[in-house]
């Protein structure tokens, strides 16, 4: 096991590309397929893949074969690839959101070795949460593969049951967009507080980037770490206050569930 094929040289596949490269992974074993010549041939330029307009080309090259199209597109792709080449030795591993595992088997006309995930975006920094769920036709080997190139973008969390690949869309997929407009929303109070524009947004990114680091760094519940910012009659607590009697905590997971609910509905195409 040691070539990879990635279908679709966009955003996604090339934070992964980057990622595995980076972490060591000789780019002479990587092949990237993509139908118009400028996404394949810049990174082929820039990291020394080899690239071809054609997937069955790809498909043929790899032990492993990355799906990085756009959901509508990933059944098109199986069906094209199990079409010419015999997949039944090879790992494909999908990084769609709302394309099922029985949606990605049926294209590629059995039960065959797939791996579903949901990475997001801060993968393209190694900084990111992958989710994958693997069929049970994937072996040991093809799953500490697969393992081993999505931690070259960050942490990853194998689950047990399809059902959690909506959960983790919830958690850390659309997650990163919460918090962009959290500090969307922080950053325009502070421009009409009077800071301008940069000032506002570097004040702003570098306190999330401190409370990120804190909770990294300090190995206790988050909620103390709350606490401990937070005198009693404090700023900080009737900032906090202001939240809480606006509801925040019962909003956040409201919105996790619609993260959910369209999931479930993006899978089943509506
Ligand atoms: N971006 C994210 O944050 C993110 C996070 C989690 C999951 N995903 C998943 O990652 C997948 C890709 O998303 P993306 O944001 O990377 O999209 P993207 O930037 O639009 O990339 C898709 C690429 O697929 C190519 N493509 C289209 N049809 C193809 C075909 N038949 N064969 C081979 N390549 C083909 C496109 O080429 P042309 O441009 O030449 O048409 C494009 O380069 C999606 O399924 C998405 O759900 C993305």
């Amino acid at each position: 096991m040691n070539k990879i094929a990635f279908i679709g040289a966009g955003n996604m596949n090339r934070a992964i590309i980057l990622g595995v490269i980076n972490n060591g992974f000789d780019p002479e074993n990587i092949i990237v397929s993509n139908p118009s010549p400028e996404k394949r041939e810049a990174i082929a330029k820039s990291h020394g893949v080899k690239h071809t307009p054609d997937n069955i080309e790809a498909a043929e090259f790899a032990d492993v074969i990355v799906l990085g199209v756009k959901p509508h597109f990933i059944a098109q792709v199986c069906e094209e690839i199990a079409s010419k080449v015999d997949v039944s030795n090879k790992c494909i591993i999908s990084v769609a959101a709302g394309t099922t595992m029985a949606q990605i088997q049926t294209a590629l006309g059995g039960d065959k070795s797939v791996i579903r995930t949901m990475p997001n975006t801060p993968s393209q920094l190694g900084l990111g949460v992958t989710g994958a769920y693997a069929s049970p036709q994937v072996s040991q080997q093809q799953k500490a593969f697969a393992d081993d190139m999505m931690k070259a973008n960050g942490i990853v969390k194998w689950l047990t049951s399809e059902d959690e690949i909506d959960h983790i869309i919830a958690v850390s997929g659309s997650g990163p967009a919460y918090f962009f407009l959290f500090m969307e929303a922080m950053a325009a109070e502070a421009e009409r507080l009077g800071f301008n524009a940069d000032e506002a947004r570097a004040l702003v990114q570098q306190t999330a980037l401190g409370a990120a680091h804190m909770v990294v760094e300090n190995d206790i519940p988050i909620a103390e770490l709350r606490e401990n910012v937070t005198s009693k009659g404090g700023t900080t607590q009737a900032a906090l206050n202001t939240f809480t009697q606006g509801g925040l905590p019962e909003l956040v997971s409201d919105a996790m569930q619609a993260a959910i609910a369209r999931a479930k509905e993006m899978a089943s195409n509506k």
